[in-house]
């Protein structure tokens, strides 16, 4: 079955809670939070005391997405926070420090995952897919919402899929930017299992119809 984790980075943060209860009602999987530095991405967007109200306002699923430099400076504050699972790119750290990154989120009891940036080829997952619960293929480049879909991610994202089939079958392959009722069916055709959208979900005037038409398509 397929997930979807609508990004709150579309929502009207400045009534948050009432947002994430509107797509929890409409059927949402996970929600997706998305944390920028203005160092690994020229953007800034929320962190650690936004997940914290967040944390206390619904018992969603809540998907940290860390588009930060040097993620395992915060990997822990980001769980104790609240994240269920916390994500963090391949190439914000040295292999060695991004596996502590995973290590320090596991030791907590959380979820771990790992992102790769459109550069980024499907074989940069191979030091971290036995410890990582989730991996996240970008299909646009990390900082914005709202950017079109990259179709030639398609061939990397059926890649990883191999990847997971052959070395952790149990572990989930999300896909992020650009996602709607039309680029859904692509990705899934493809082998991912966790569809994030932003605009696609929070800019829909019946976003449990946009969560459907996504699951669905
Ligand atoms: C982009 C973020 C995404 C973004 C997706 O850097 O990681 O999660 O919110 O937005 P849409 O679905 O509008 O492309
Ligand atoms: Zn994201």
């Amino acid at each position: 079955m397929v997930k979807v984790a609508p990004s709150i980075l579309s929502a009207d943060f400045a009534k948050l809670g009432a947002e994430v209860e509107d797509i929890r009602l409409g059927g949402a999987d996970y929600v997706h939070f998305d944390v920028m530095d203005g160092r690994f991405v020229p953007n800034i967007s929320i962190g650690i005391p936004v997940l914290r109200s967040l944390r206390r306002a619904t018992d969603l699923f809540i998907d940290a997405h860390l588009m930060i430099l040097e993620p395992i400076r915060y990997a822990e504050a980001f769980c104790k926070a609240g994240a269920d699972l916390v994500n963090v790119h391949v190439e914000a750290d040295s292999e060695e420090n991004i596996l502590a990154a995973l290590d320090a989120v596991r030791a907590l009891g959380k979820k771990c995952g790992i992102t790769l940036k459109p550069g980024t080829p499907a074989e940069a997952v191979l030091p971290y897919i036995e410890k990582a619960d989730l991996i996240l293929v970008m299909t646009v480049e990390p900082g914005f919402g709202g950017q079109s879909f990259m179709h030639d991610m398609l061939p990397k994202i059926a890649a990883v899929r191999g990847y997971i089939d052959r070395y952790h079958p149990g572990c989930e392959l999300e896909v992020d930017g650009g996602i709607d009722a039309e680029t859904s069916a692509l990705v899934k055709e493809a082998g991912a299992n966790v569809l994030v959208a932003g605009s696609a979900v929070f800019k829909a005037a019946d976003r449990a119809a946009a969560i459907r038409d996504i699951r669905n398509a």
